[in-house]
Parts: structure tokens; C-alpha cells; sequence
């Protein structure tokens, strides 16, 4: 049995999974205080978790009805995240895990929504390819084991997948973080009313969003307010399917370029309807985890700290977090 916590950006999480990757409980705190601001504070994201990270354990626990002394391990996402978001979450799985002298995992975000993928009731076995569409990084990778040594195909020049969705919504006037609500607003809309660019005459399998926010902008301009505002769900929907295509395209080349039949979403994004839609008629073998496991969460801390060492007590008390991907061997 294992305990997770995760509080890299503004969701206080935590759960319990078993050794083979059942699910007992997944407890998500949204905090949901970042939308006046157009964006997290990580500031007020940290003192929200310090608030709540000892209800949401106890939750956790409470729900998988499990003790701390049941627990064989304790895990927690070290980073990339916000810095002062995830030193609560290690401090706090520092202090569980120390005082009941269990070992620790220290586990990378990433490979979190990787392993995902690895959760029952539907464990996708490698290799796959799994495309990693969030908020914070959009990237495309060669999955050959369980484990964080996922090889990197490619991966954002500018913003993620997450923002690009997160900025088109906001100048669309909808709240933050703004995907699912502009997927919302584009049920009511024309994809094809508007040619948004999708980066397709870049090579290879990076991605770059930024131009895209920045059409839309200037489209917005163009129409002004009142057409702006009359087409909002036109240009929603055709900003969406830009998105969507530059990121199927990028799938598609890396799946004929390695050969590999398999894919896995993961990440905010691949909660998108019309991403799954569109990716679901390549026609290789899928893994769509569920919304709930594809936005960040703490089951899948939990189930790729199963592939990782654990440090076993007390040598885990120094541990550092980190901010961005270079951390990550040294902080394990
Ligand atoms: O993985 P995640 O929960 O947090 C990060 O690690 O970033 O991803 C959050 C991102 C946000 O940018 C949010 O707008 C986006 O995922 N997202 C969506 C949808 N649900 C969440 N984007 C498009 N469509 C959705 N339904
Ligand atoms: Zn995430």
C-alpha cells in the first residue's frame, strides 16, 4: 500500500494505491482561488496546500481505510512545479514517512502522468508512445518500461498544449484554467470558420503554440468587440481544432516514424473531447485514462512510484525539489 501526495501547481492531492495499482482512494483538492488572478500564485497556491494537505491525507487514508503504519511506502512528486507549492508536499511526506520510519519515493511529475497509464483497471503494458499534453509541458515520448527513463521525441518550443487552451480562453473571457470551458463554449461552434495556424510547417516532432495565441488575438482585433463577441464560439471551436491538429499531427509522425502501434494520452489536455475523437481515428491500440487520472492527481504519484527506487529512512530527510526537468536525477 502505498501514500502519495502531490502539490506541484495548484491542486492539493493524495492517495492510496496498492502494490499492483488499484486505486483505494484519490483525493483531489481543486483550490479554485487562481482565476481572478488569470493564472496560479505560487505563493497563495503553497499556503493552500499547507492548509490543506493535512485534511486531504487524512482523507485519503480515511477513504482507503488504511493507517499510516499499514503503508509499505510513502511517495511524492519532488518536481518540475512550482517551488514553493511542492516543498509542502515533500515536507509533508518527509514528516509521515519519517515518523513512522517507512521509506520515501521521490517521484518526477512527469513520469506521474506517464504512469497513469499503469493503473488498474486498464494497465497499458510498453512500448507506447505517449503523448503528454498539460498545462505546464506538452511532450511527445518513447515509453519502453515502466520506470523514468522515458526517451523524449519532442516537445514544445513555447507554450504548452495547457496554455495555449488556457490563454485562447482568456481572451475569450473565460476563467482560468480555461480548457474545459473553451471546449465548452466550441460545442456551439464552427471549427472550420476561422484558419488558425498549427505549426505544421515545422519539422520534426516539436510543437510551438505560441503563433496560435497570438492569430487569435489579432483575429479577435480584427472582428472587433461586437463580432468578436457574436463569433465566440466559432473561434473557440476553430482555435480547439488548431490545437487539436497540431497535436495529432506530431503524433502521427512519431508513430510512423518508430513504428510503434501503441499510444497513451496524458496530461490536462488529453481530458479534451476532440483530441481523444481525433486521435481515436488513427487506429492503433489506445490508452485514454480516465479525465479524472489525466489531470494532475496523486494516484498516478502512487503508481510510478512503484518504478523507482525507494530510499529507505532516515536518508530521504535532505531531499530537494525541483523546478524544471534538469533536477530530476539528482533530487532521486
Ligand atoms: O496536467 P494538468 O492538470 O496540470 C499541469 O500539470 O499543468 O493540466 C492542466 C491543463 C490546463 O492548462 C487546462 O486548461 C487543461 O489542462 N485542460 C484542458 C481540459 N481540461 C483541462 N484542456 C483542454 N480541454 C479540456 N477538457
Ligand atoms: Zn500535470
Amino acid at each position: 500500500m502505498i501514500l502519495a501526495l502531490e502539490t506541484s501547481c495548484d491542486d492539493t492531492c493524495a492517495a492510496v494505491v496498492t502494490a499492483d495499482g488499484v486505486i483505494r482512494s484519490n483525493v483531489i483538492s481543486s483550490q479554485g482561488v487562481h482565476d481572478r488572478y488569470g493564472g496560479v500564485v505560487p505563493e497563495i497556491a503553497s499556503r493552500h496546500h499547507l492548509e490543506l494537505i493535512g485534511a486531504v491525507a487524512r482523507d485519503a487514508l480515511a477513504t482507503a481505510a488504511v493507517t499510516l503504519a499499514d503503508l509499505e511506502l510513502i511517495a511524492v512528486t519532488c518536481g518540475p512545479g512550482l517551488v514553493a507549492a511542492l516543498l509542502v508536499g515533500v515536507a509533508t511526506a518527509k514528516a509521515l514517512a519519517a515518523a513512522h520510519e517507512k521509506p520515501l519515493a521521490a517521484v518526477d511529475h512527469l513520469h506521474g502522468h506517464v504512469a497513469a497509464s499503469f493503473l488498474a483497471p486498464e494497465q497499458f503494458e510498453p512500448p507506447f508512445v505517449c503523448l503528454l499534453a498539460s498545462g505546464g509541458h506538452t511532450l511527445l515520448a518513447r515509453v519502453r518500461d515502466k520506470g523514468p527513463g522515458y526517451e523524449v521525441l519532442g516537445q514544445t518550443l513555447d507554450d504548452a498544449a495547457g496554455e495555449a487552451f488556457d490563454k485562447g480562453a482568456r481572451l475569450l473571457g473565460l476563467g482560468y484554467p480555461g480548457g474545459a470551458a473553451l471546449e465548452r463554449l466550441a460545442r456551439d461552434g464552427d471549427p472550420e470558420a476561422f484558419e488558425f495556424p498549427t505549426a505544421a510547417g515545422l519539422r520534426g516532432l516539436d510543437f510551438s503554440f505560441a503563433g496560435l495565441k497570438t492569430a487569435l488575438l489579432y483575429r479577435i482585433r480584427d472582428l472587433g468587440e461586437v463580432d468578436a463577441e457574436r463569433l465566440r464560439a466559432d473561434l473557440a471551436a476553430s482555435y480547439q481544432r488548431a490545437i487539436v491538429e497540431a497535436l495529432a499531427l506530431r503524433v502521427e509522425r512519431t508513430l510512423e516514424q518508430t513504428g510503434i502501434d501503441r499510444l497513451a494520452l496524458g496530461g490536462g489536455v488529453a481530458a479534451n473531447g476532440p483530441l481523444r475523437e481525433r486521435i481515436a481515428r488513427l487506429g492503433v491500440t489506445l490508452d485514454f485514462p480516465p479525465p479524472k487520472l489525466c489531470t494532475d492527481n496523486a494516484a498516478m504519484i502512487a503508481s510510478a512510484a512503484r518504478y523507482v527506487p525507494a530510499v529507505p529512512f532516515p536518508n530521504y530527510l535532505d531531499l530537494d525539489v525541483y523546478a524544471s526537468g534538469e533536477g530530476a536525477l539528482q533530487a532521486v
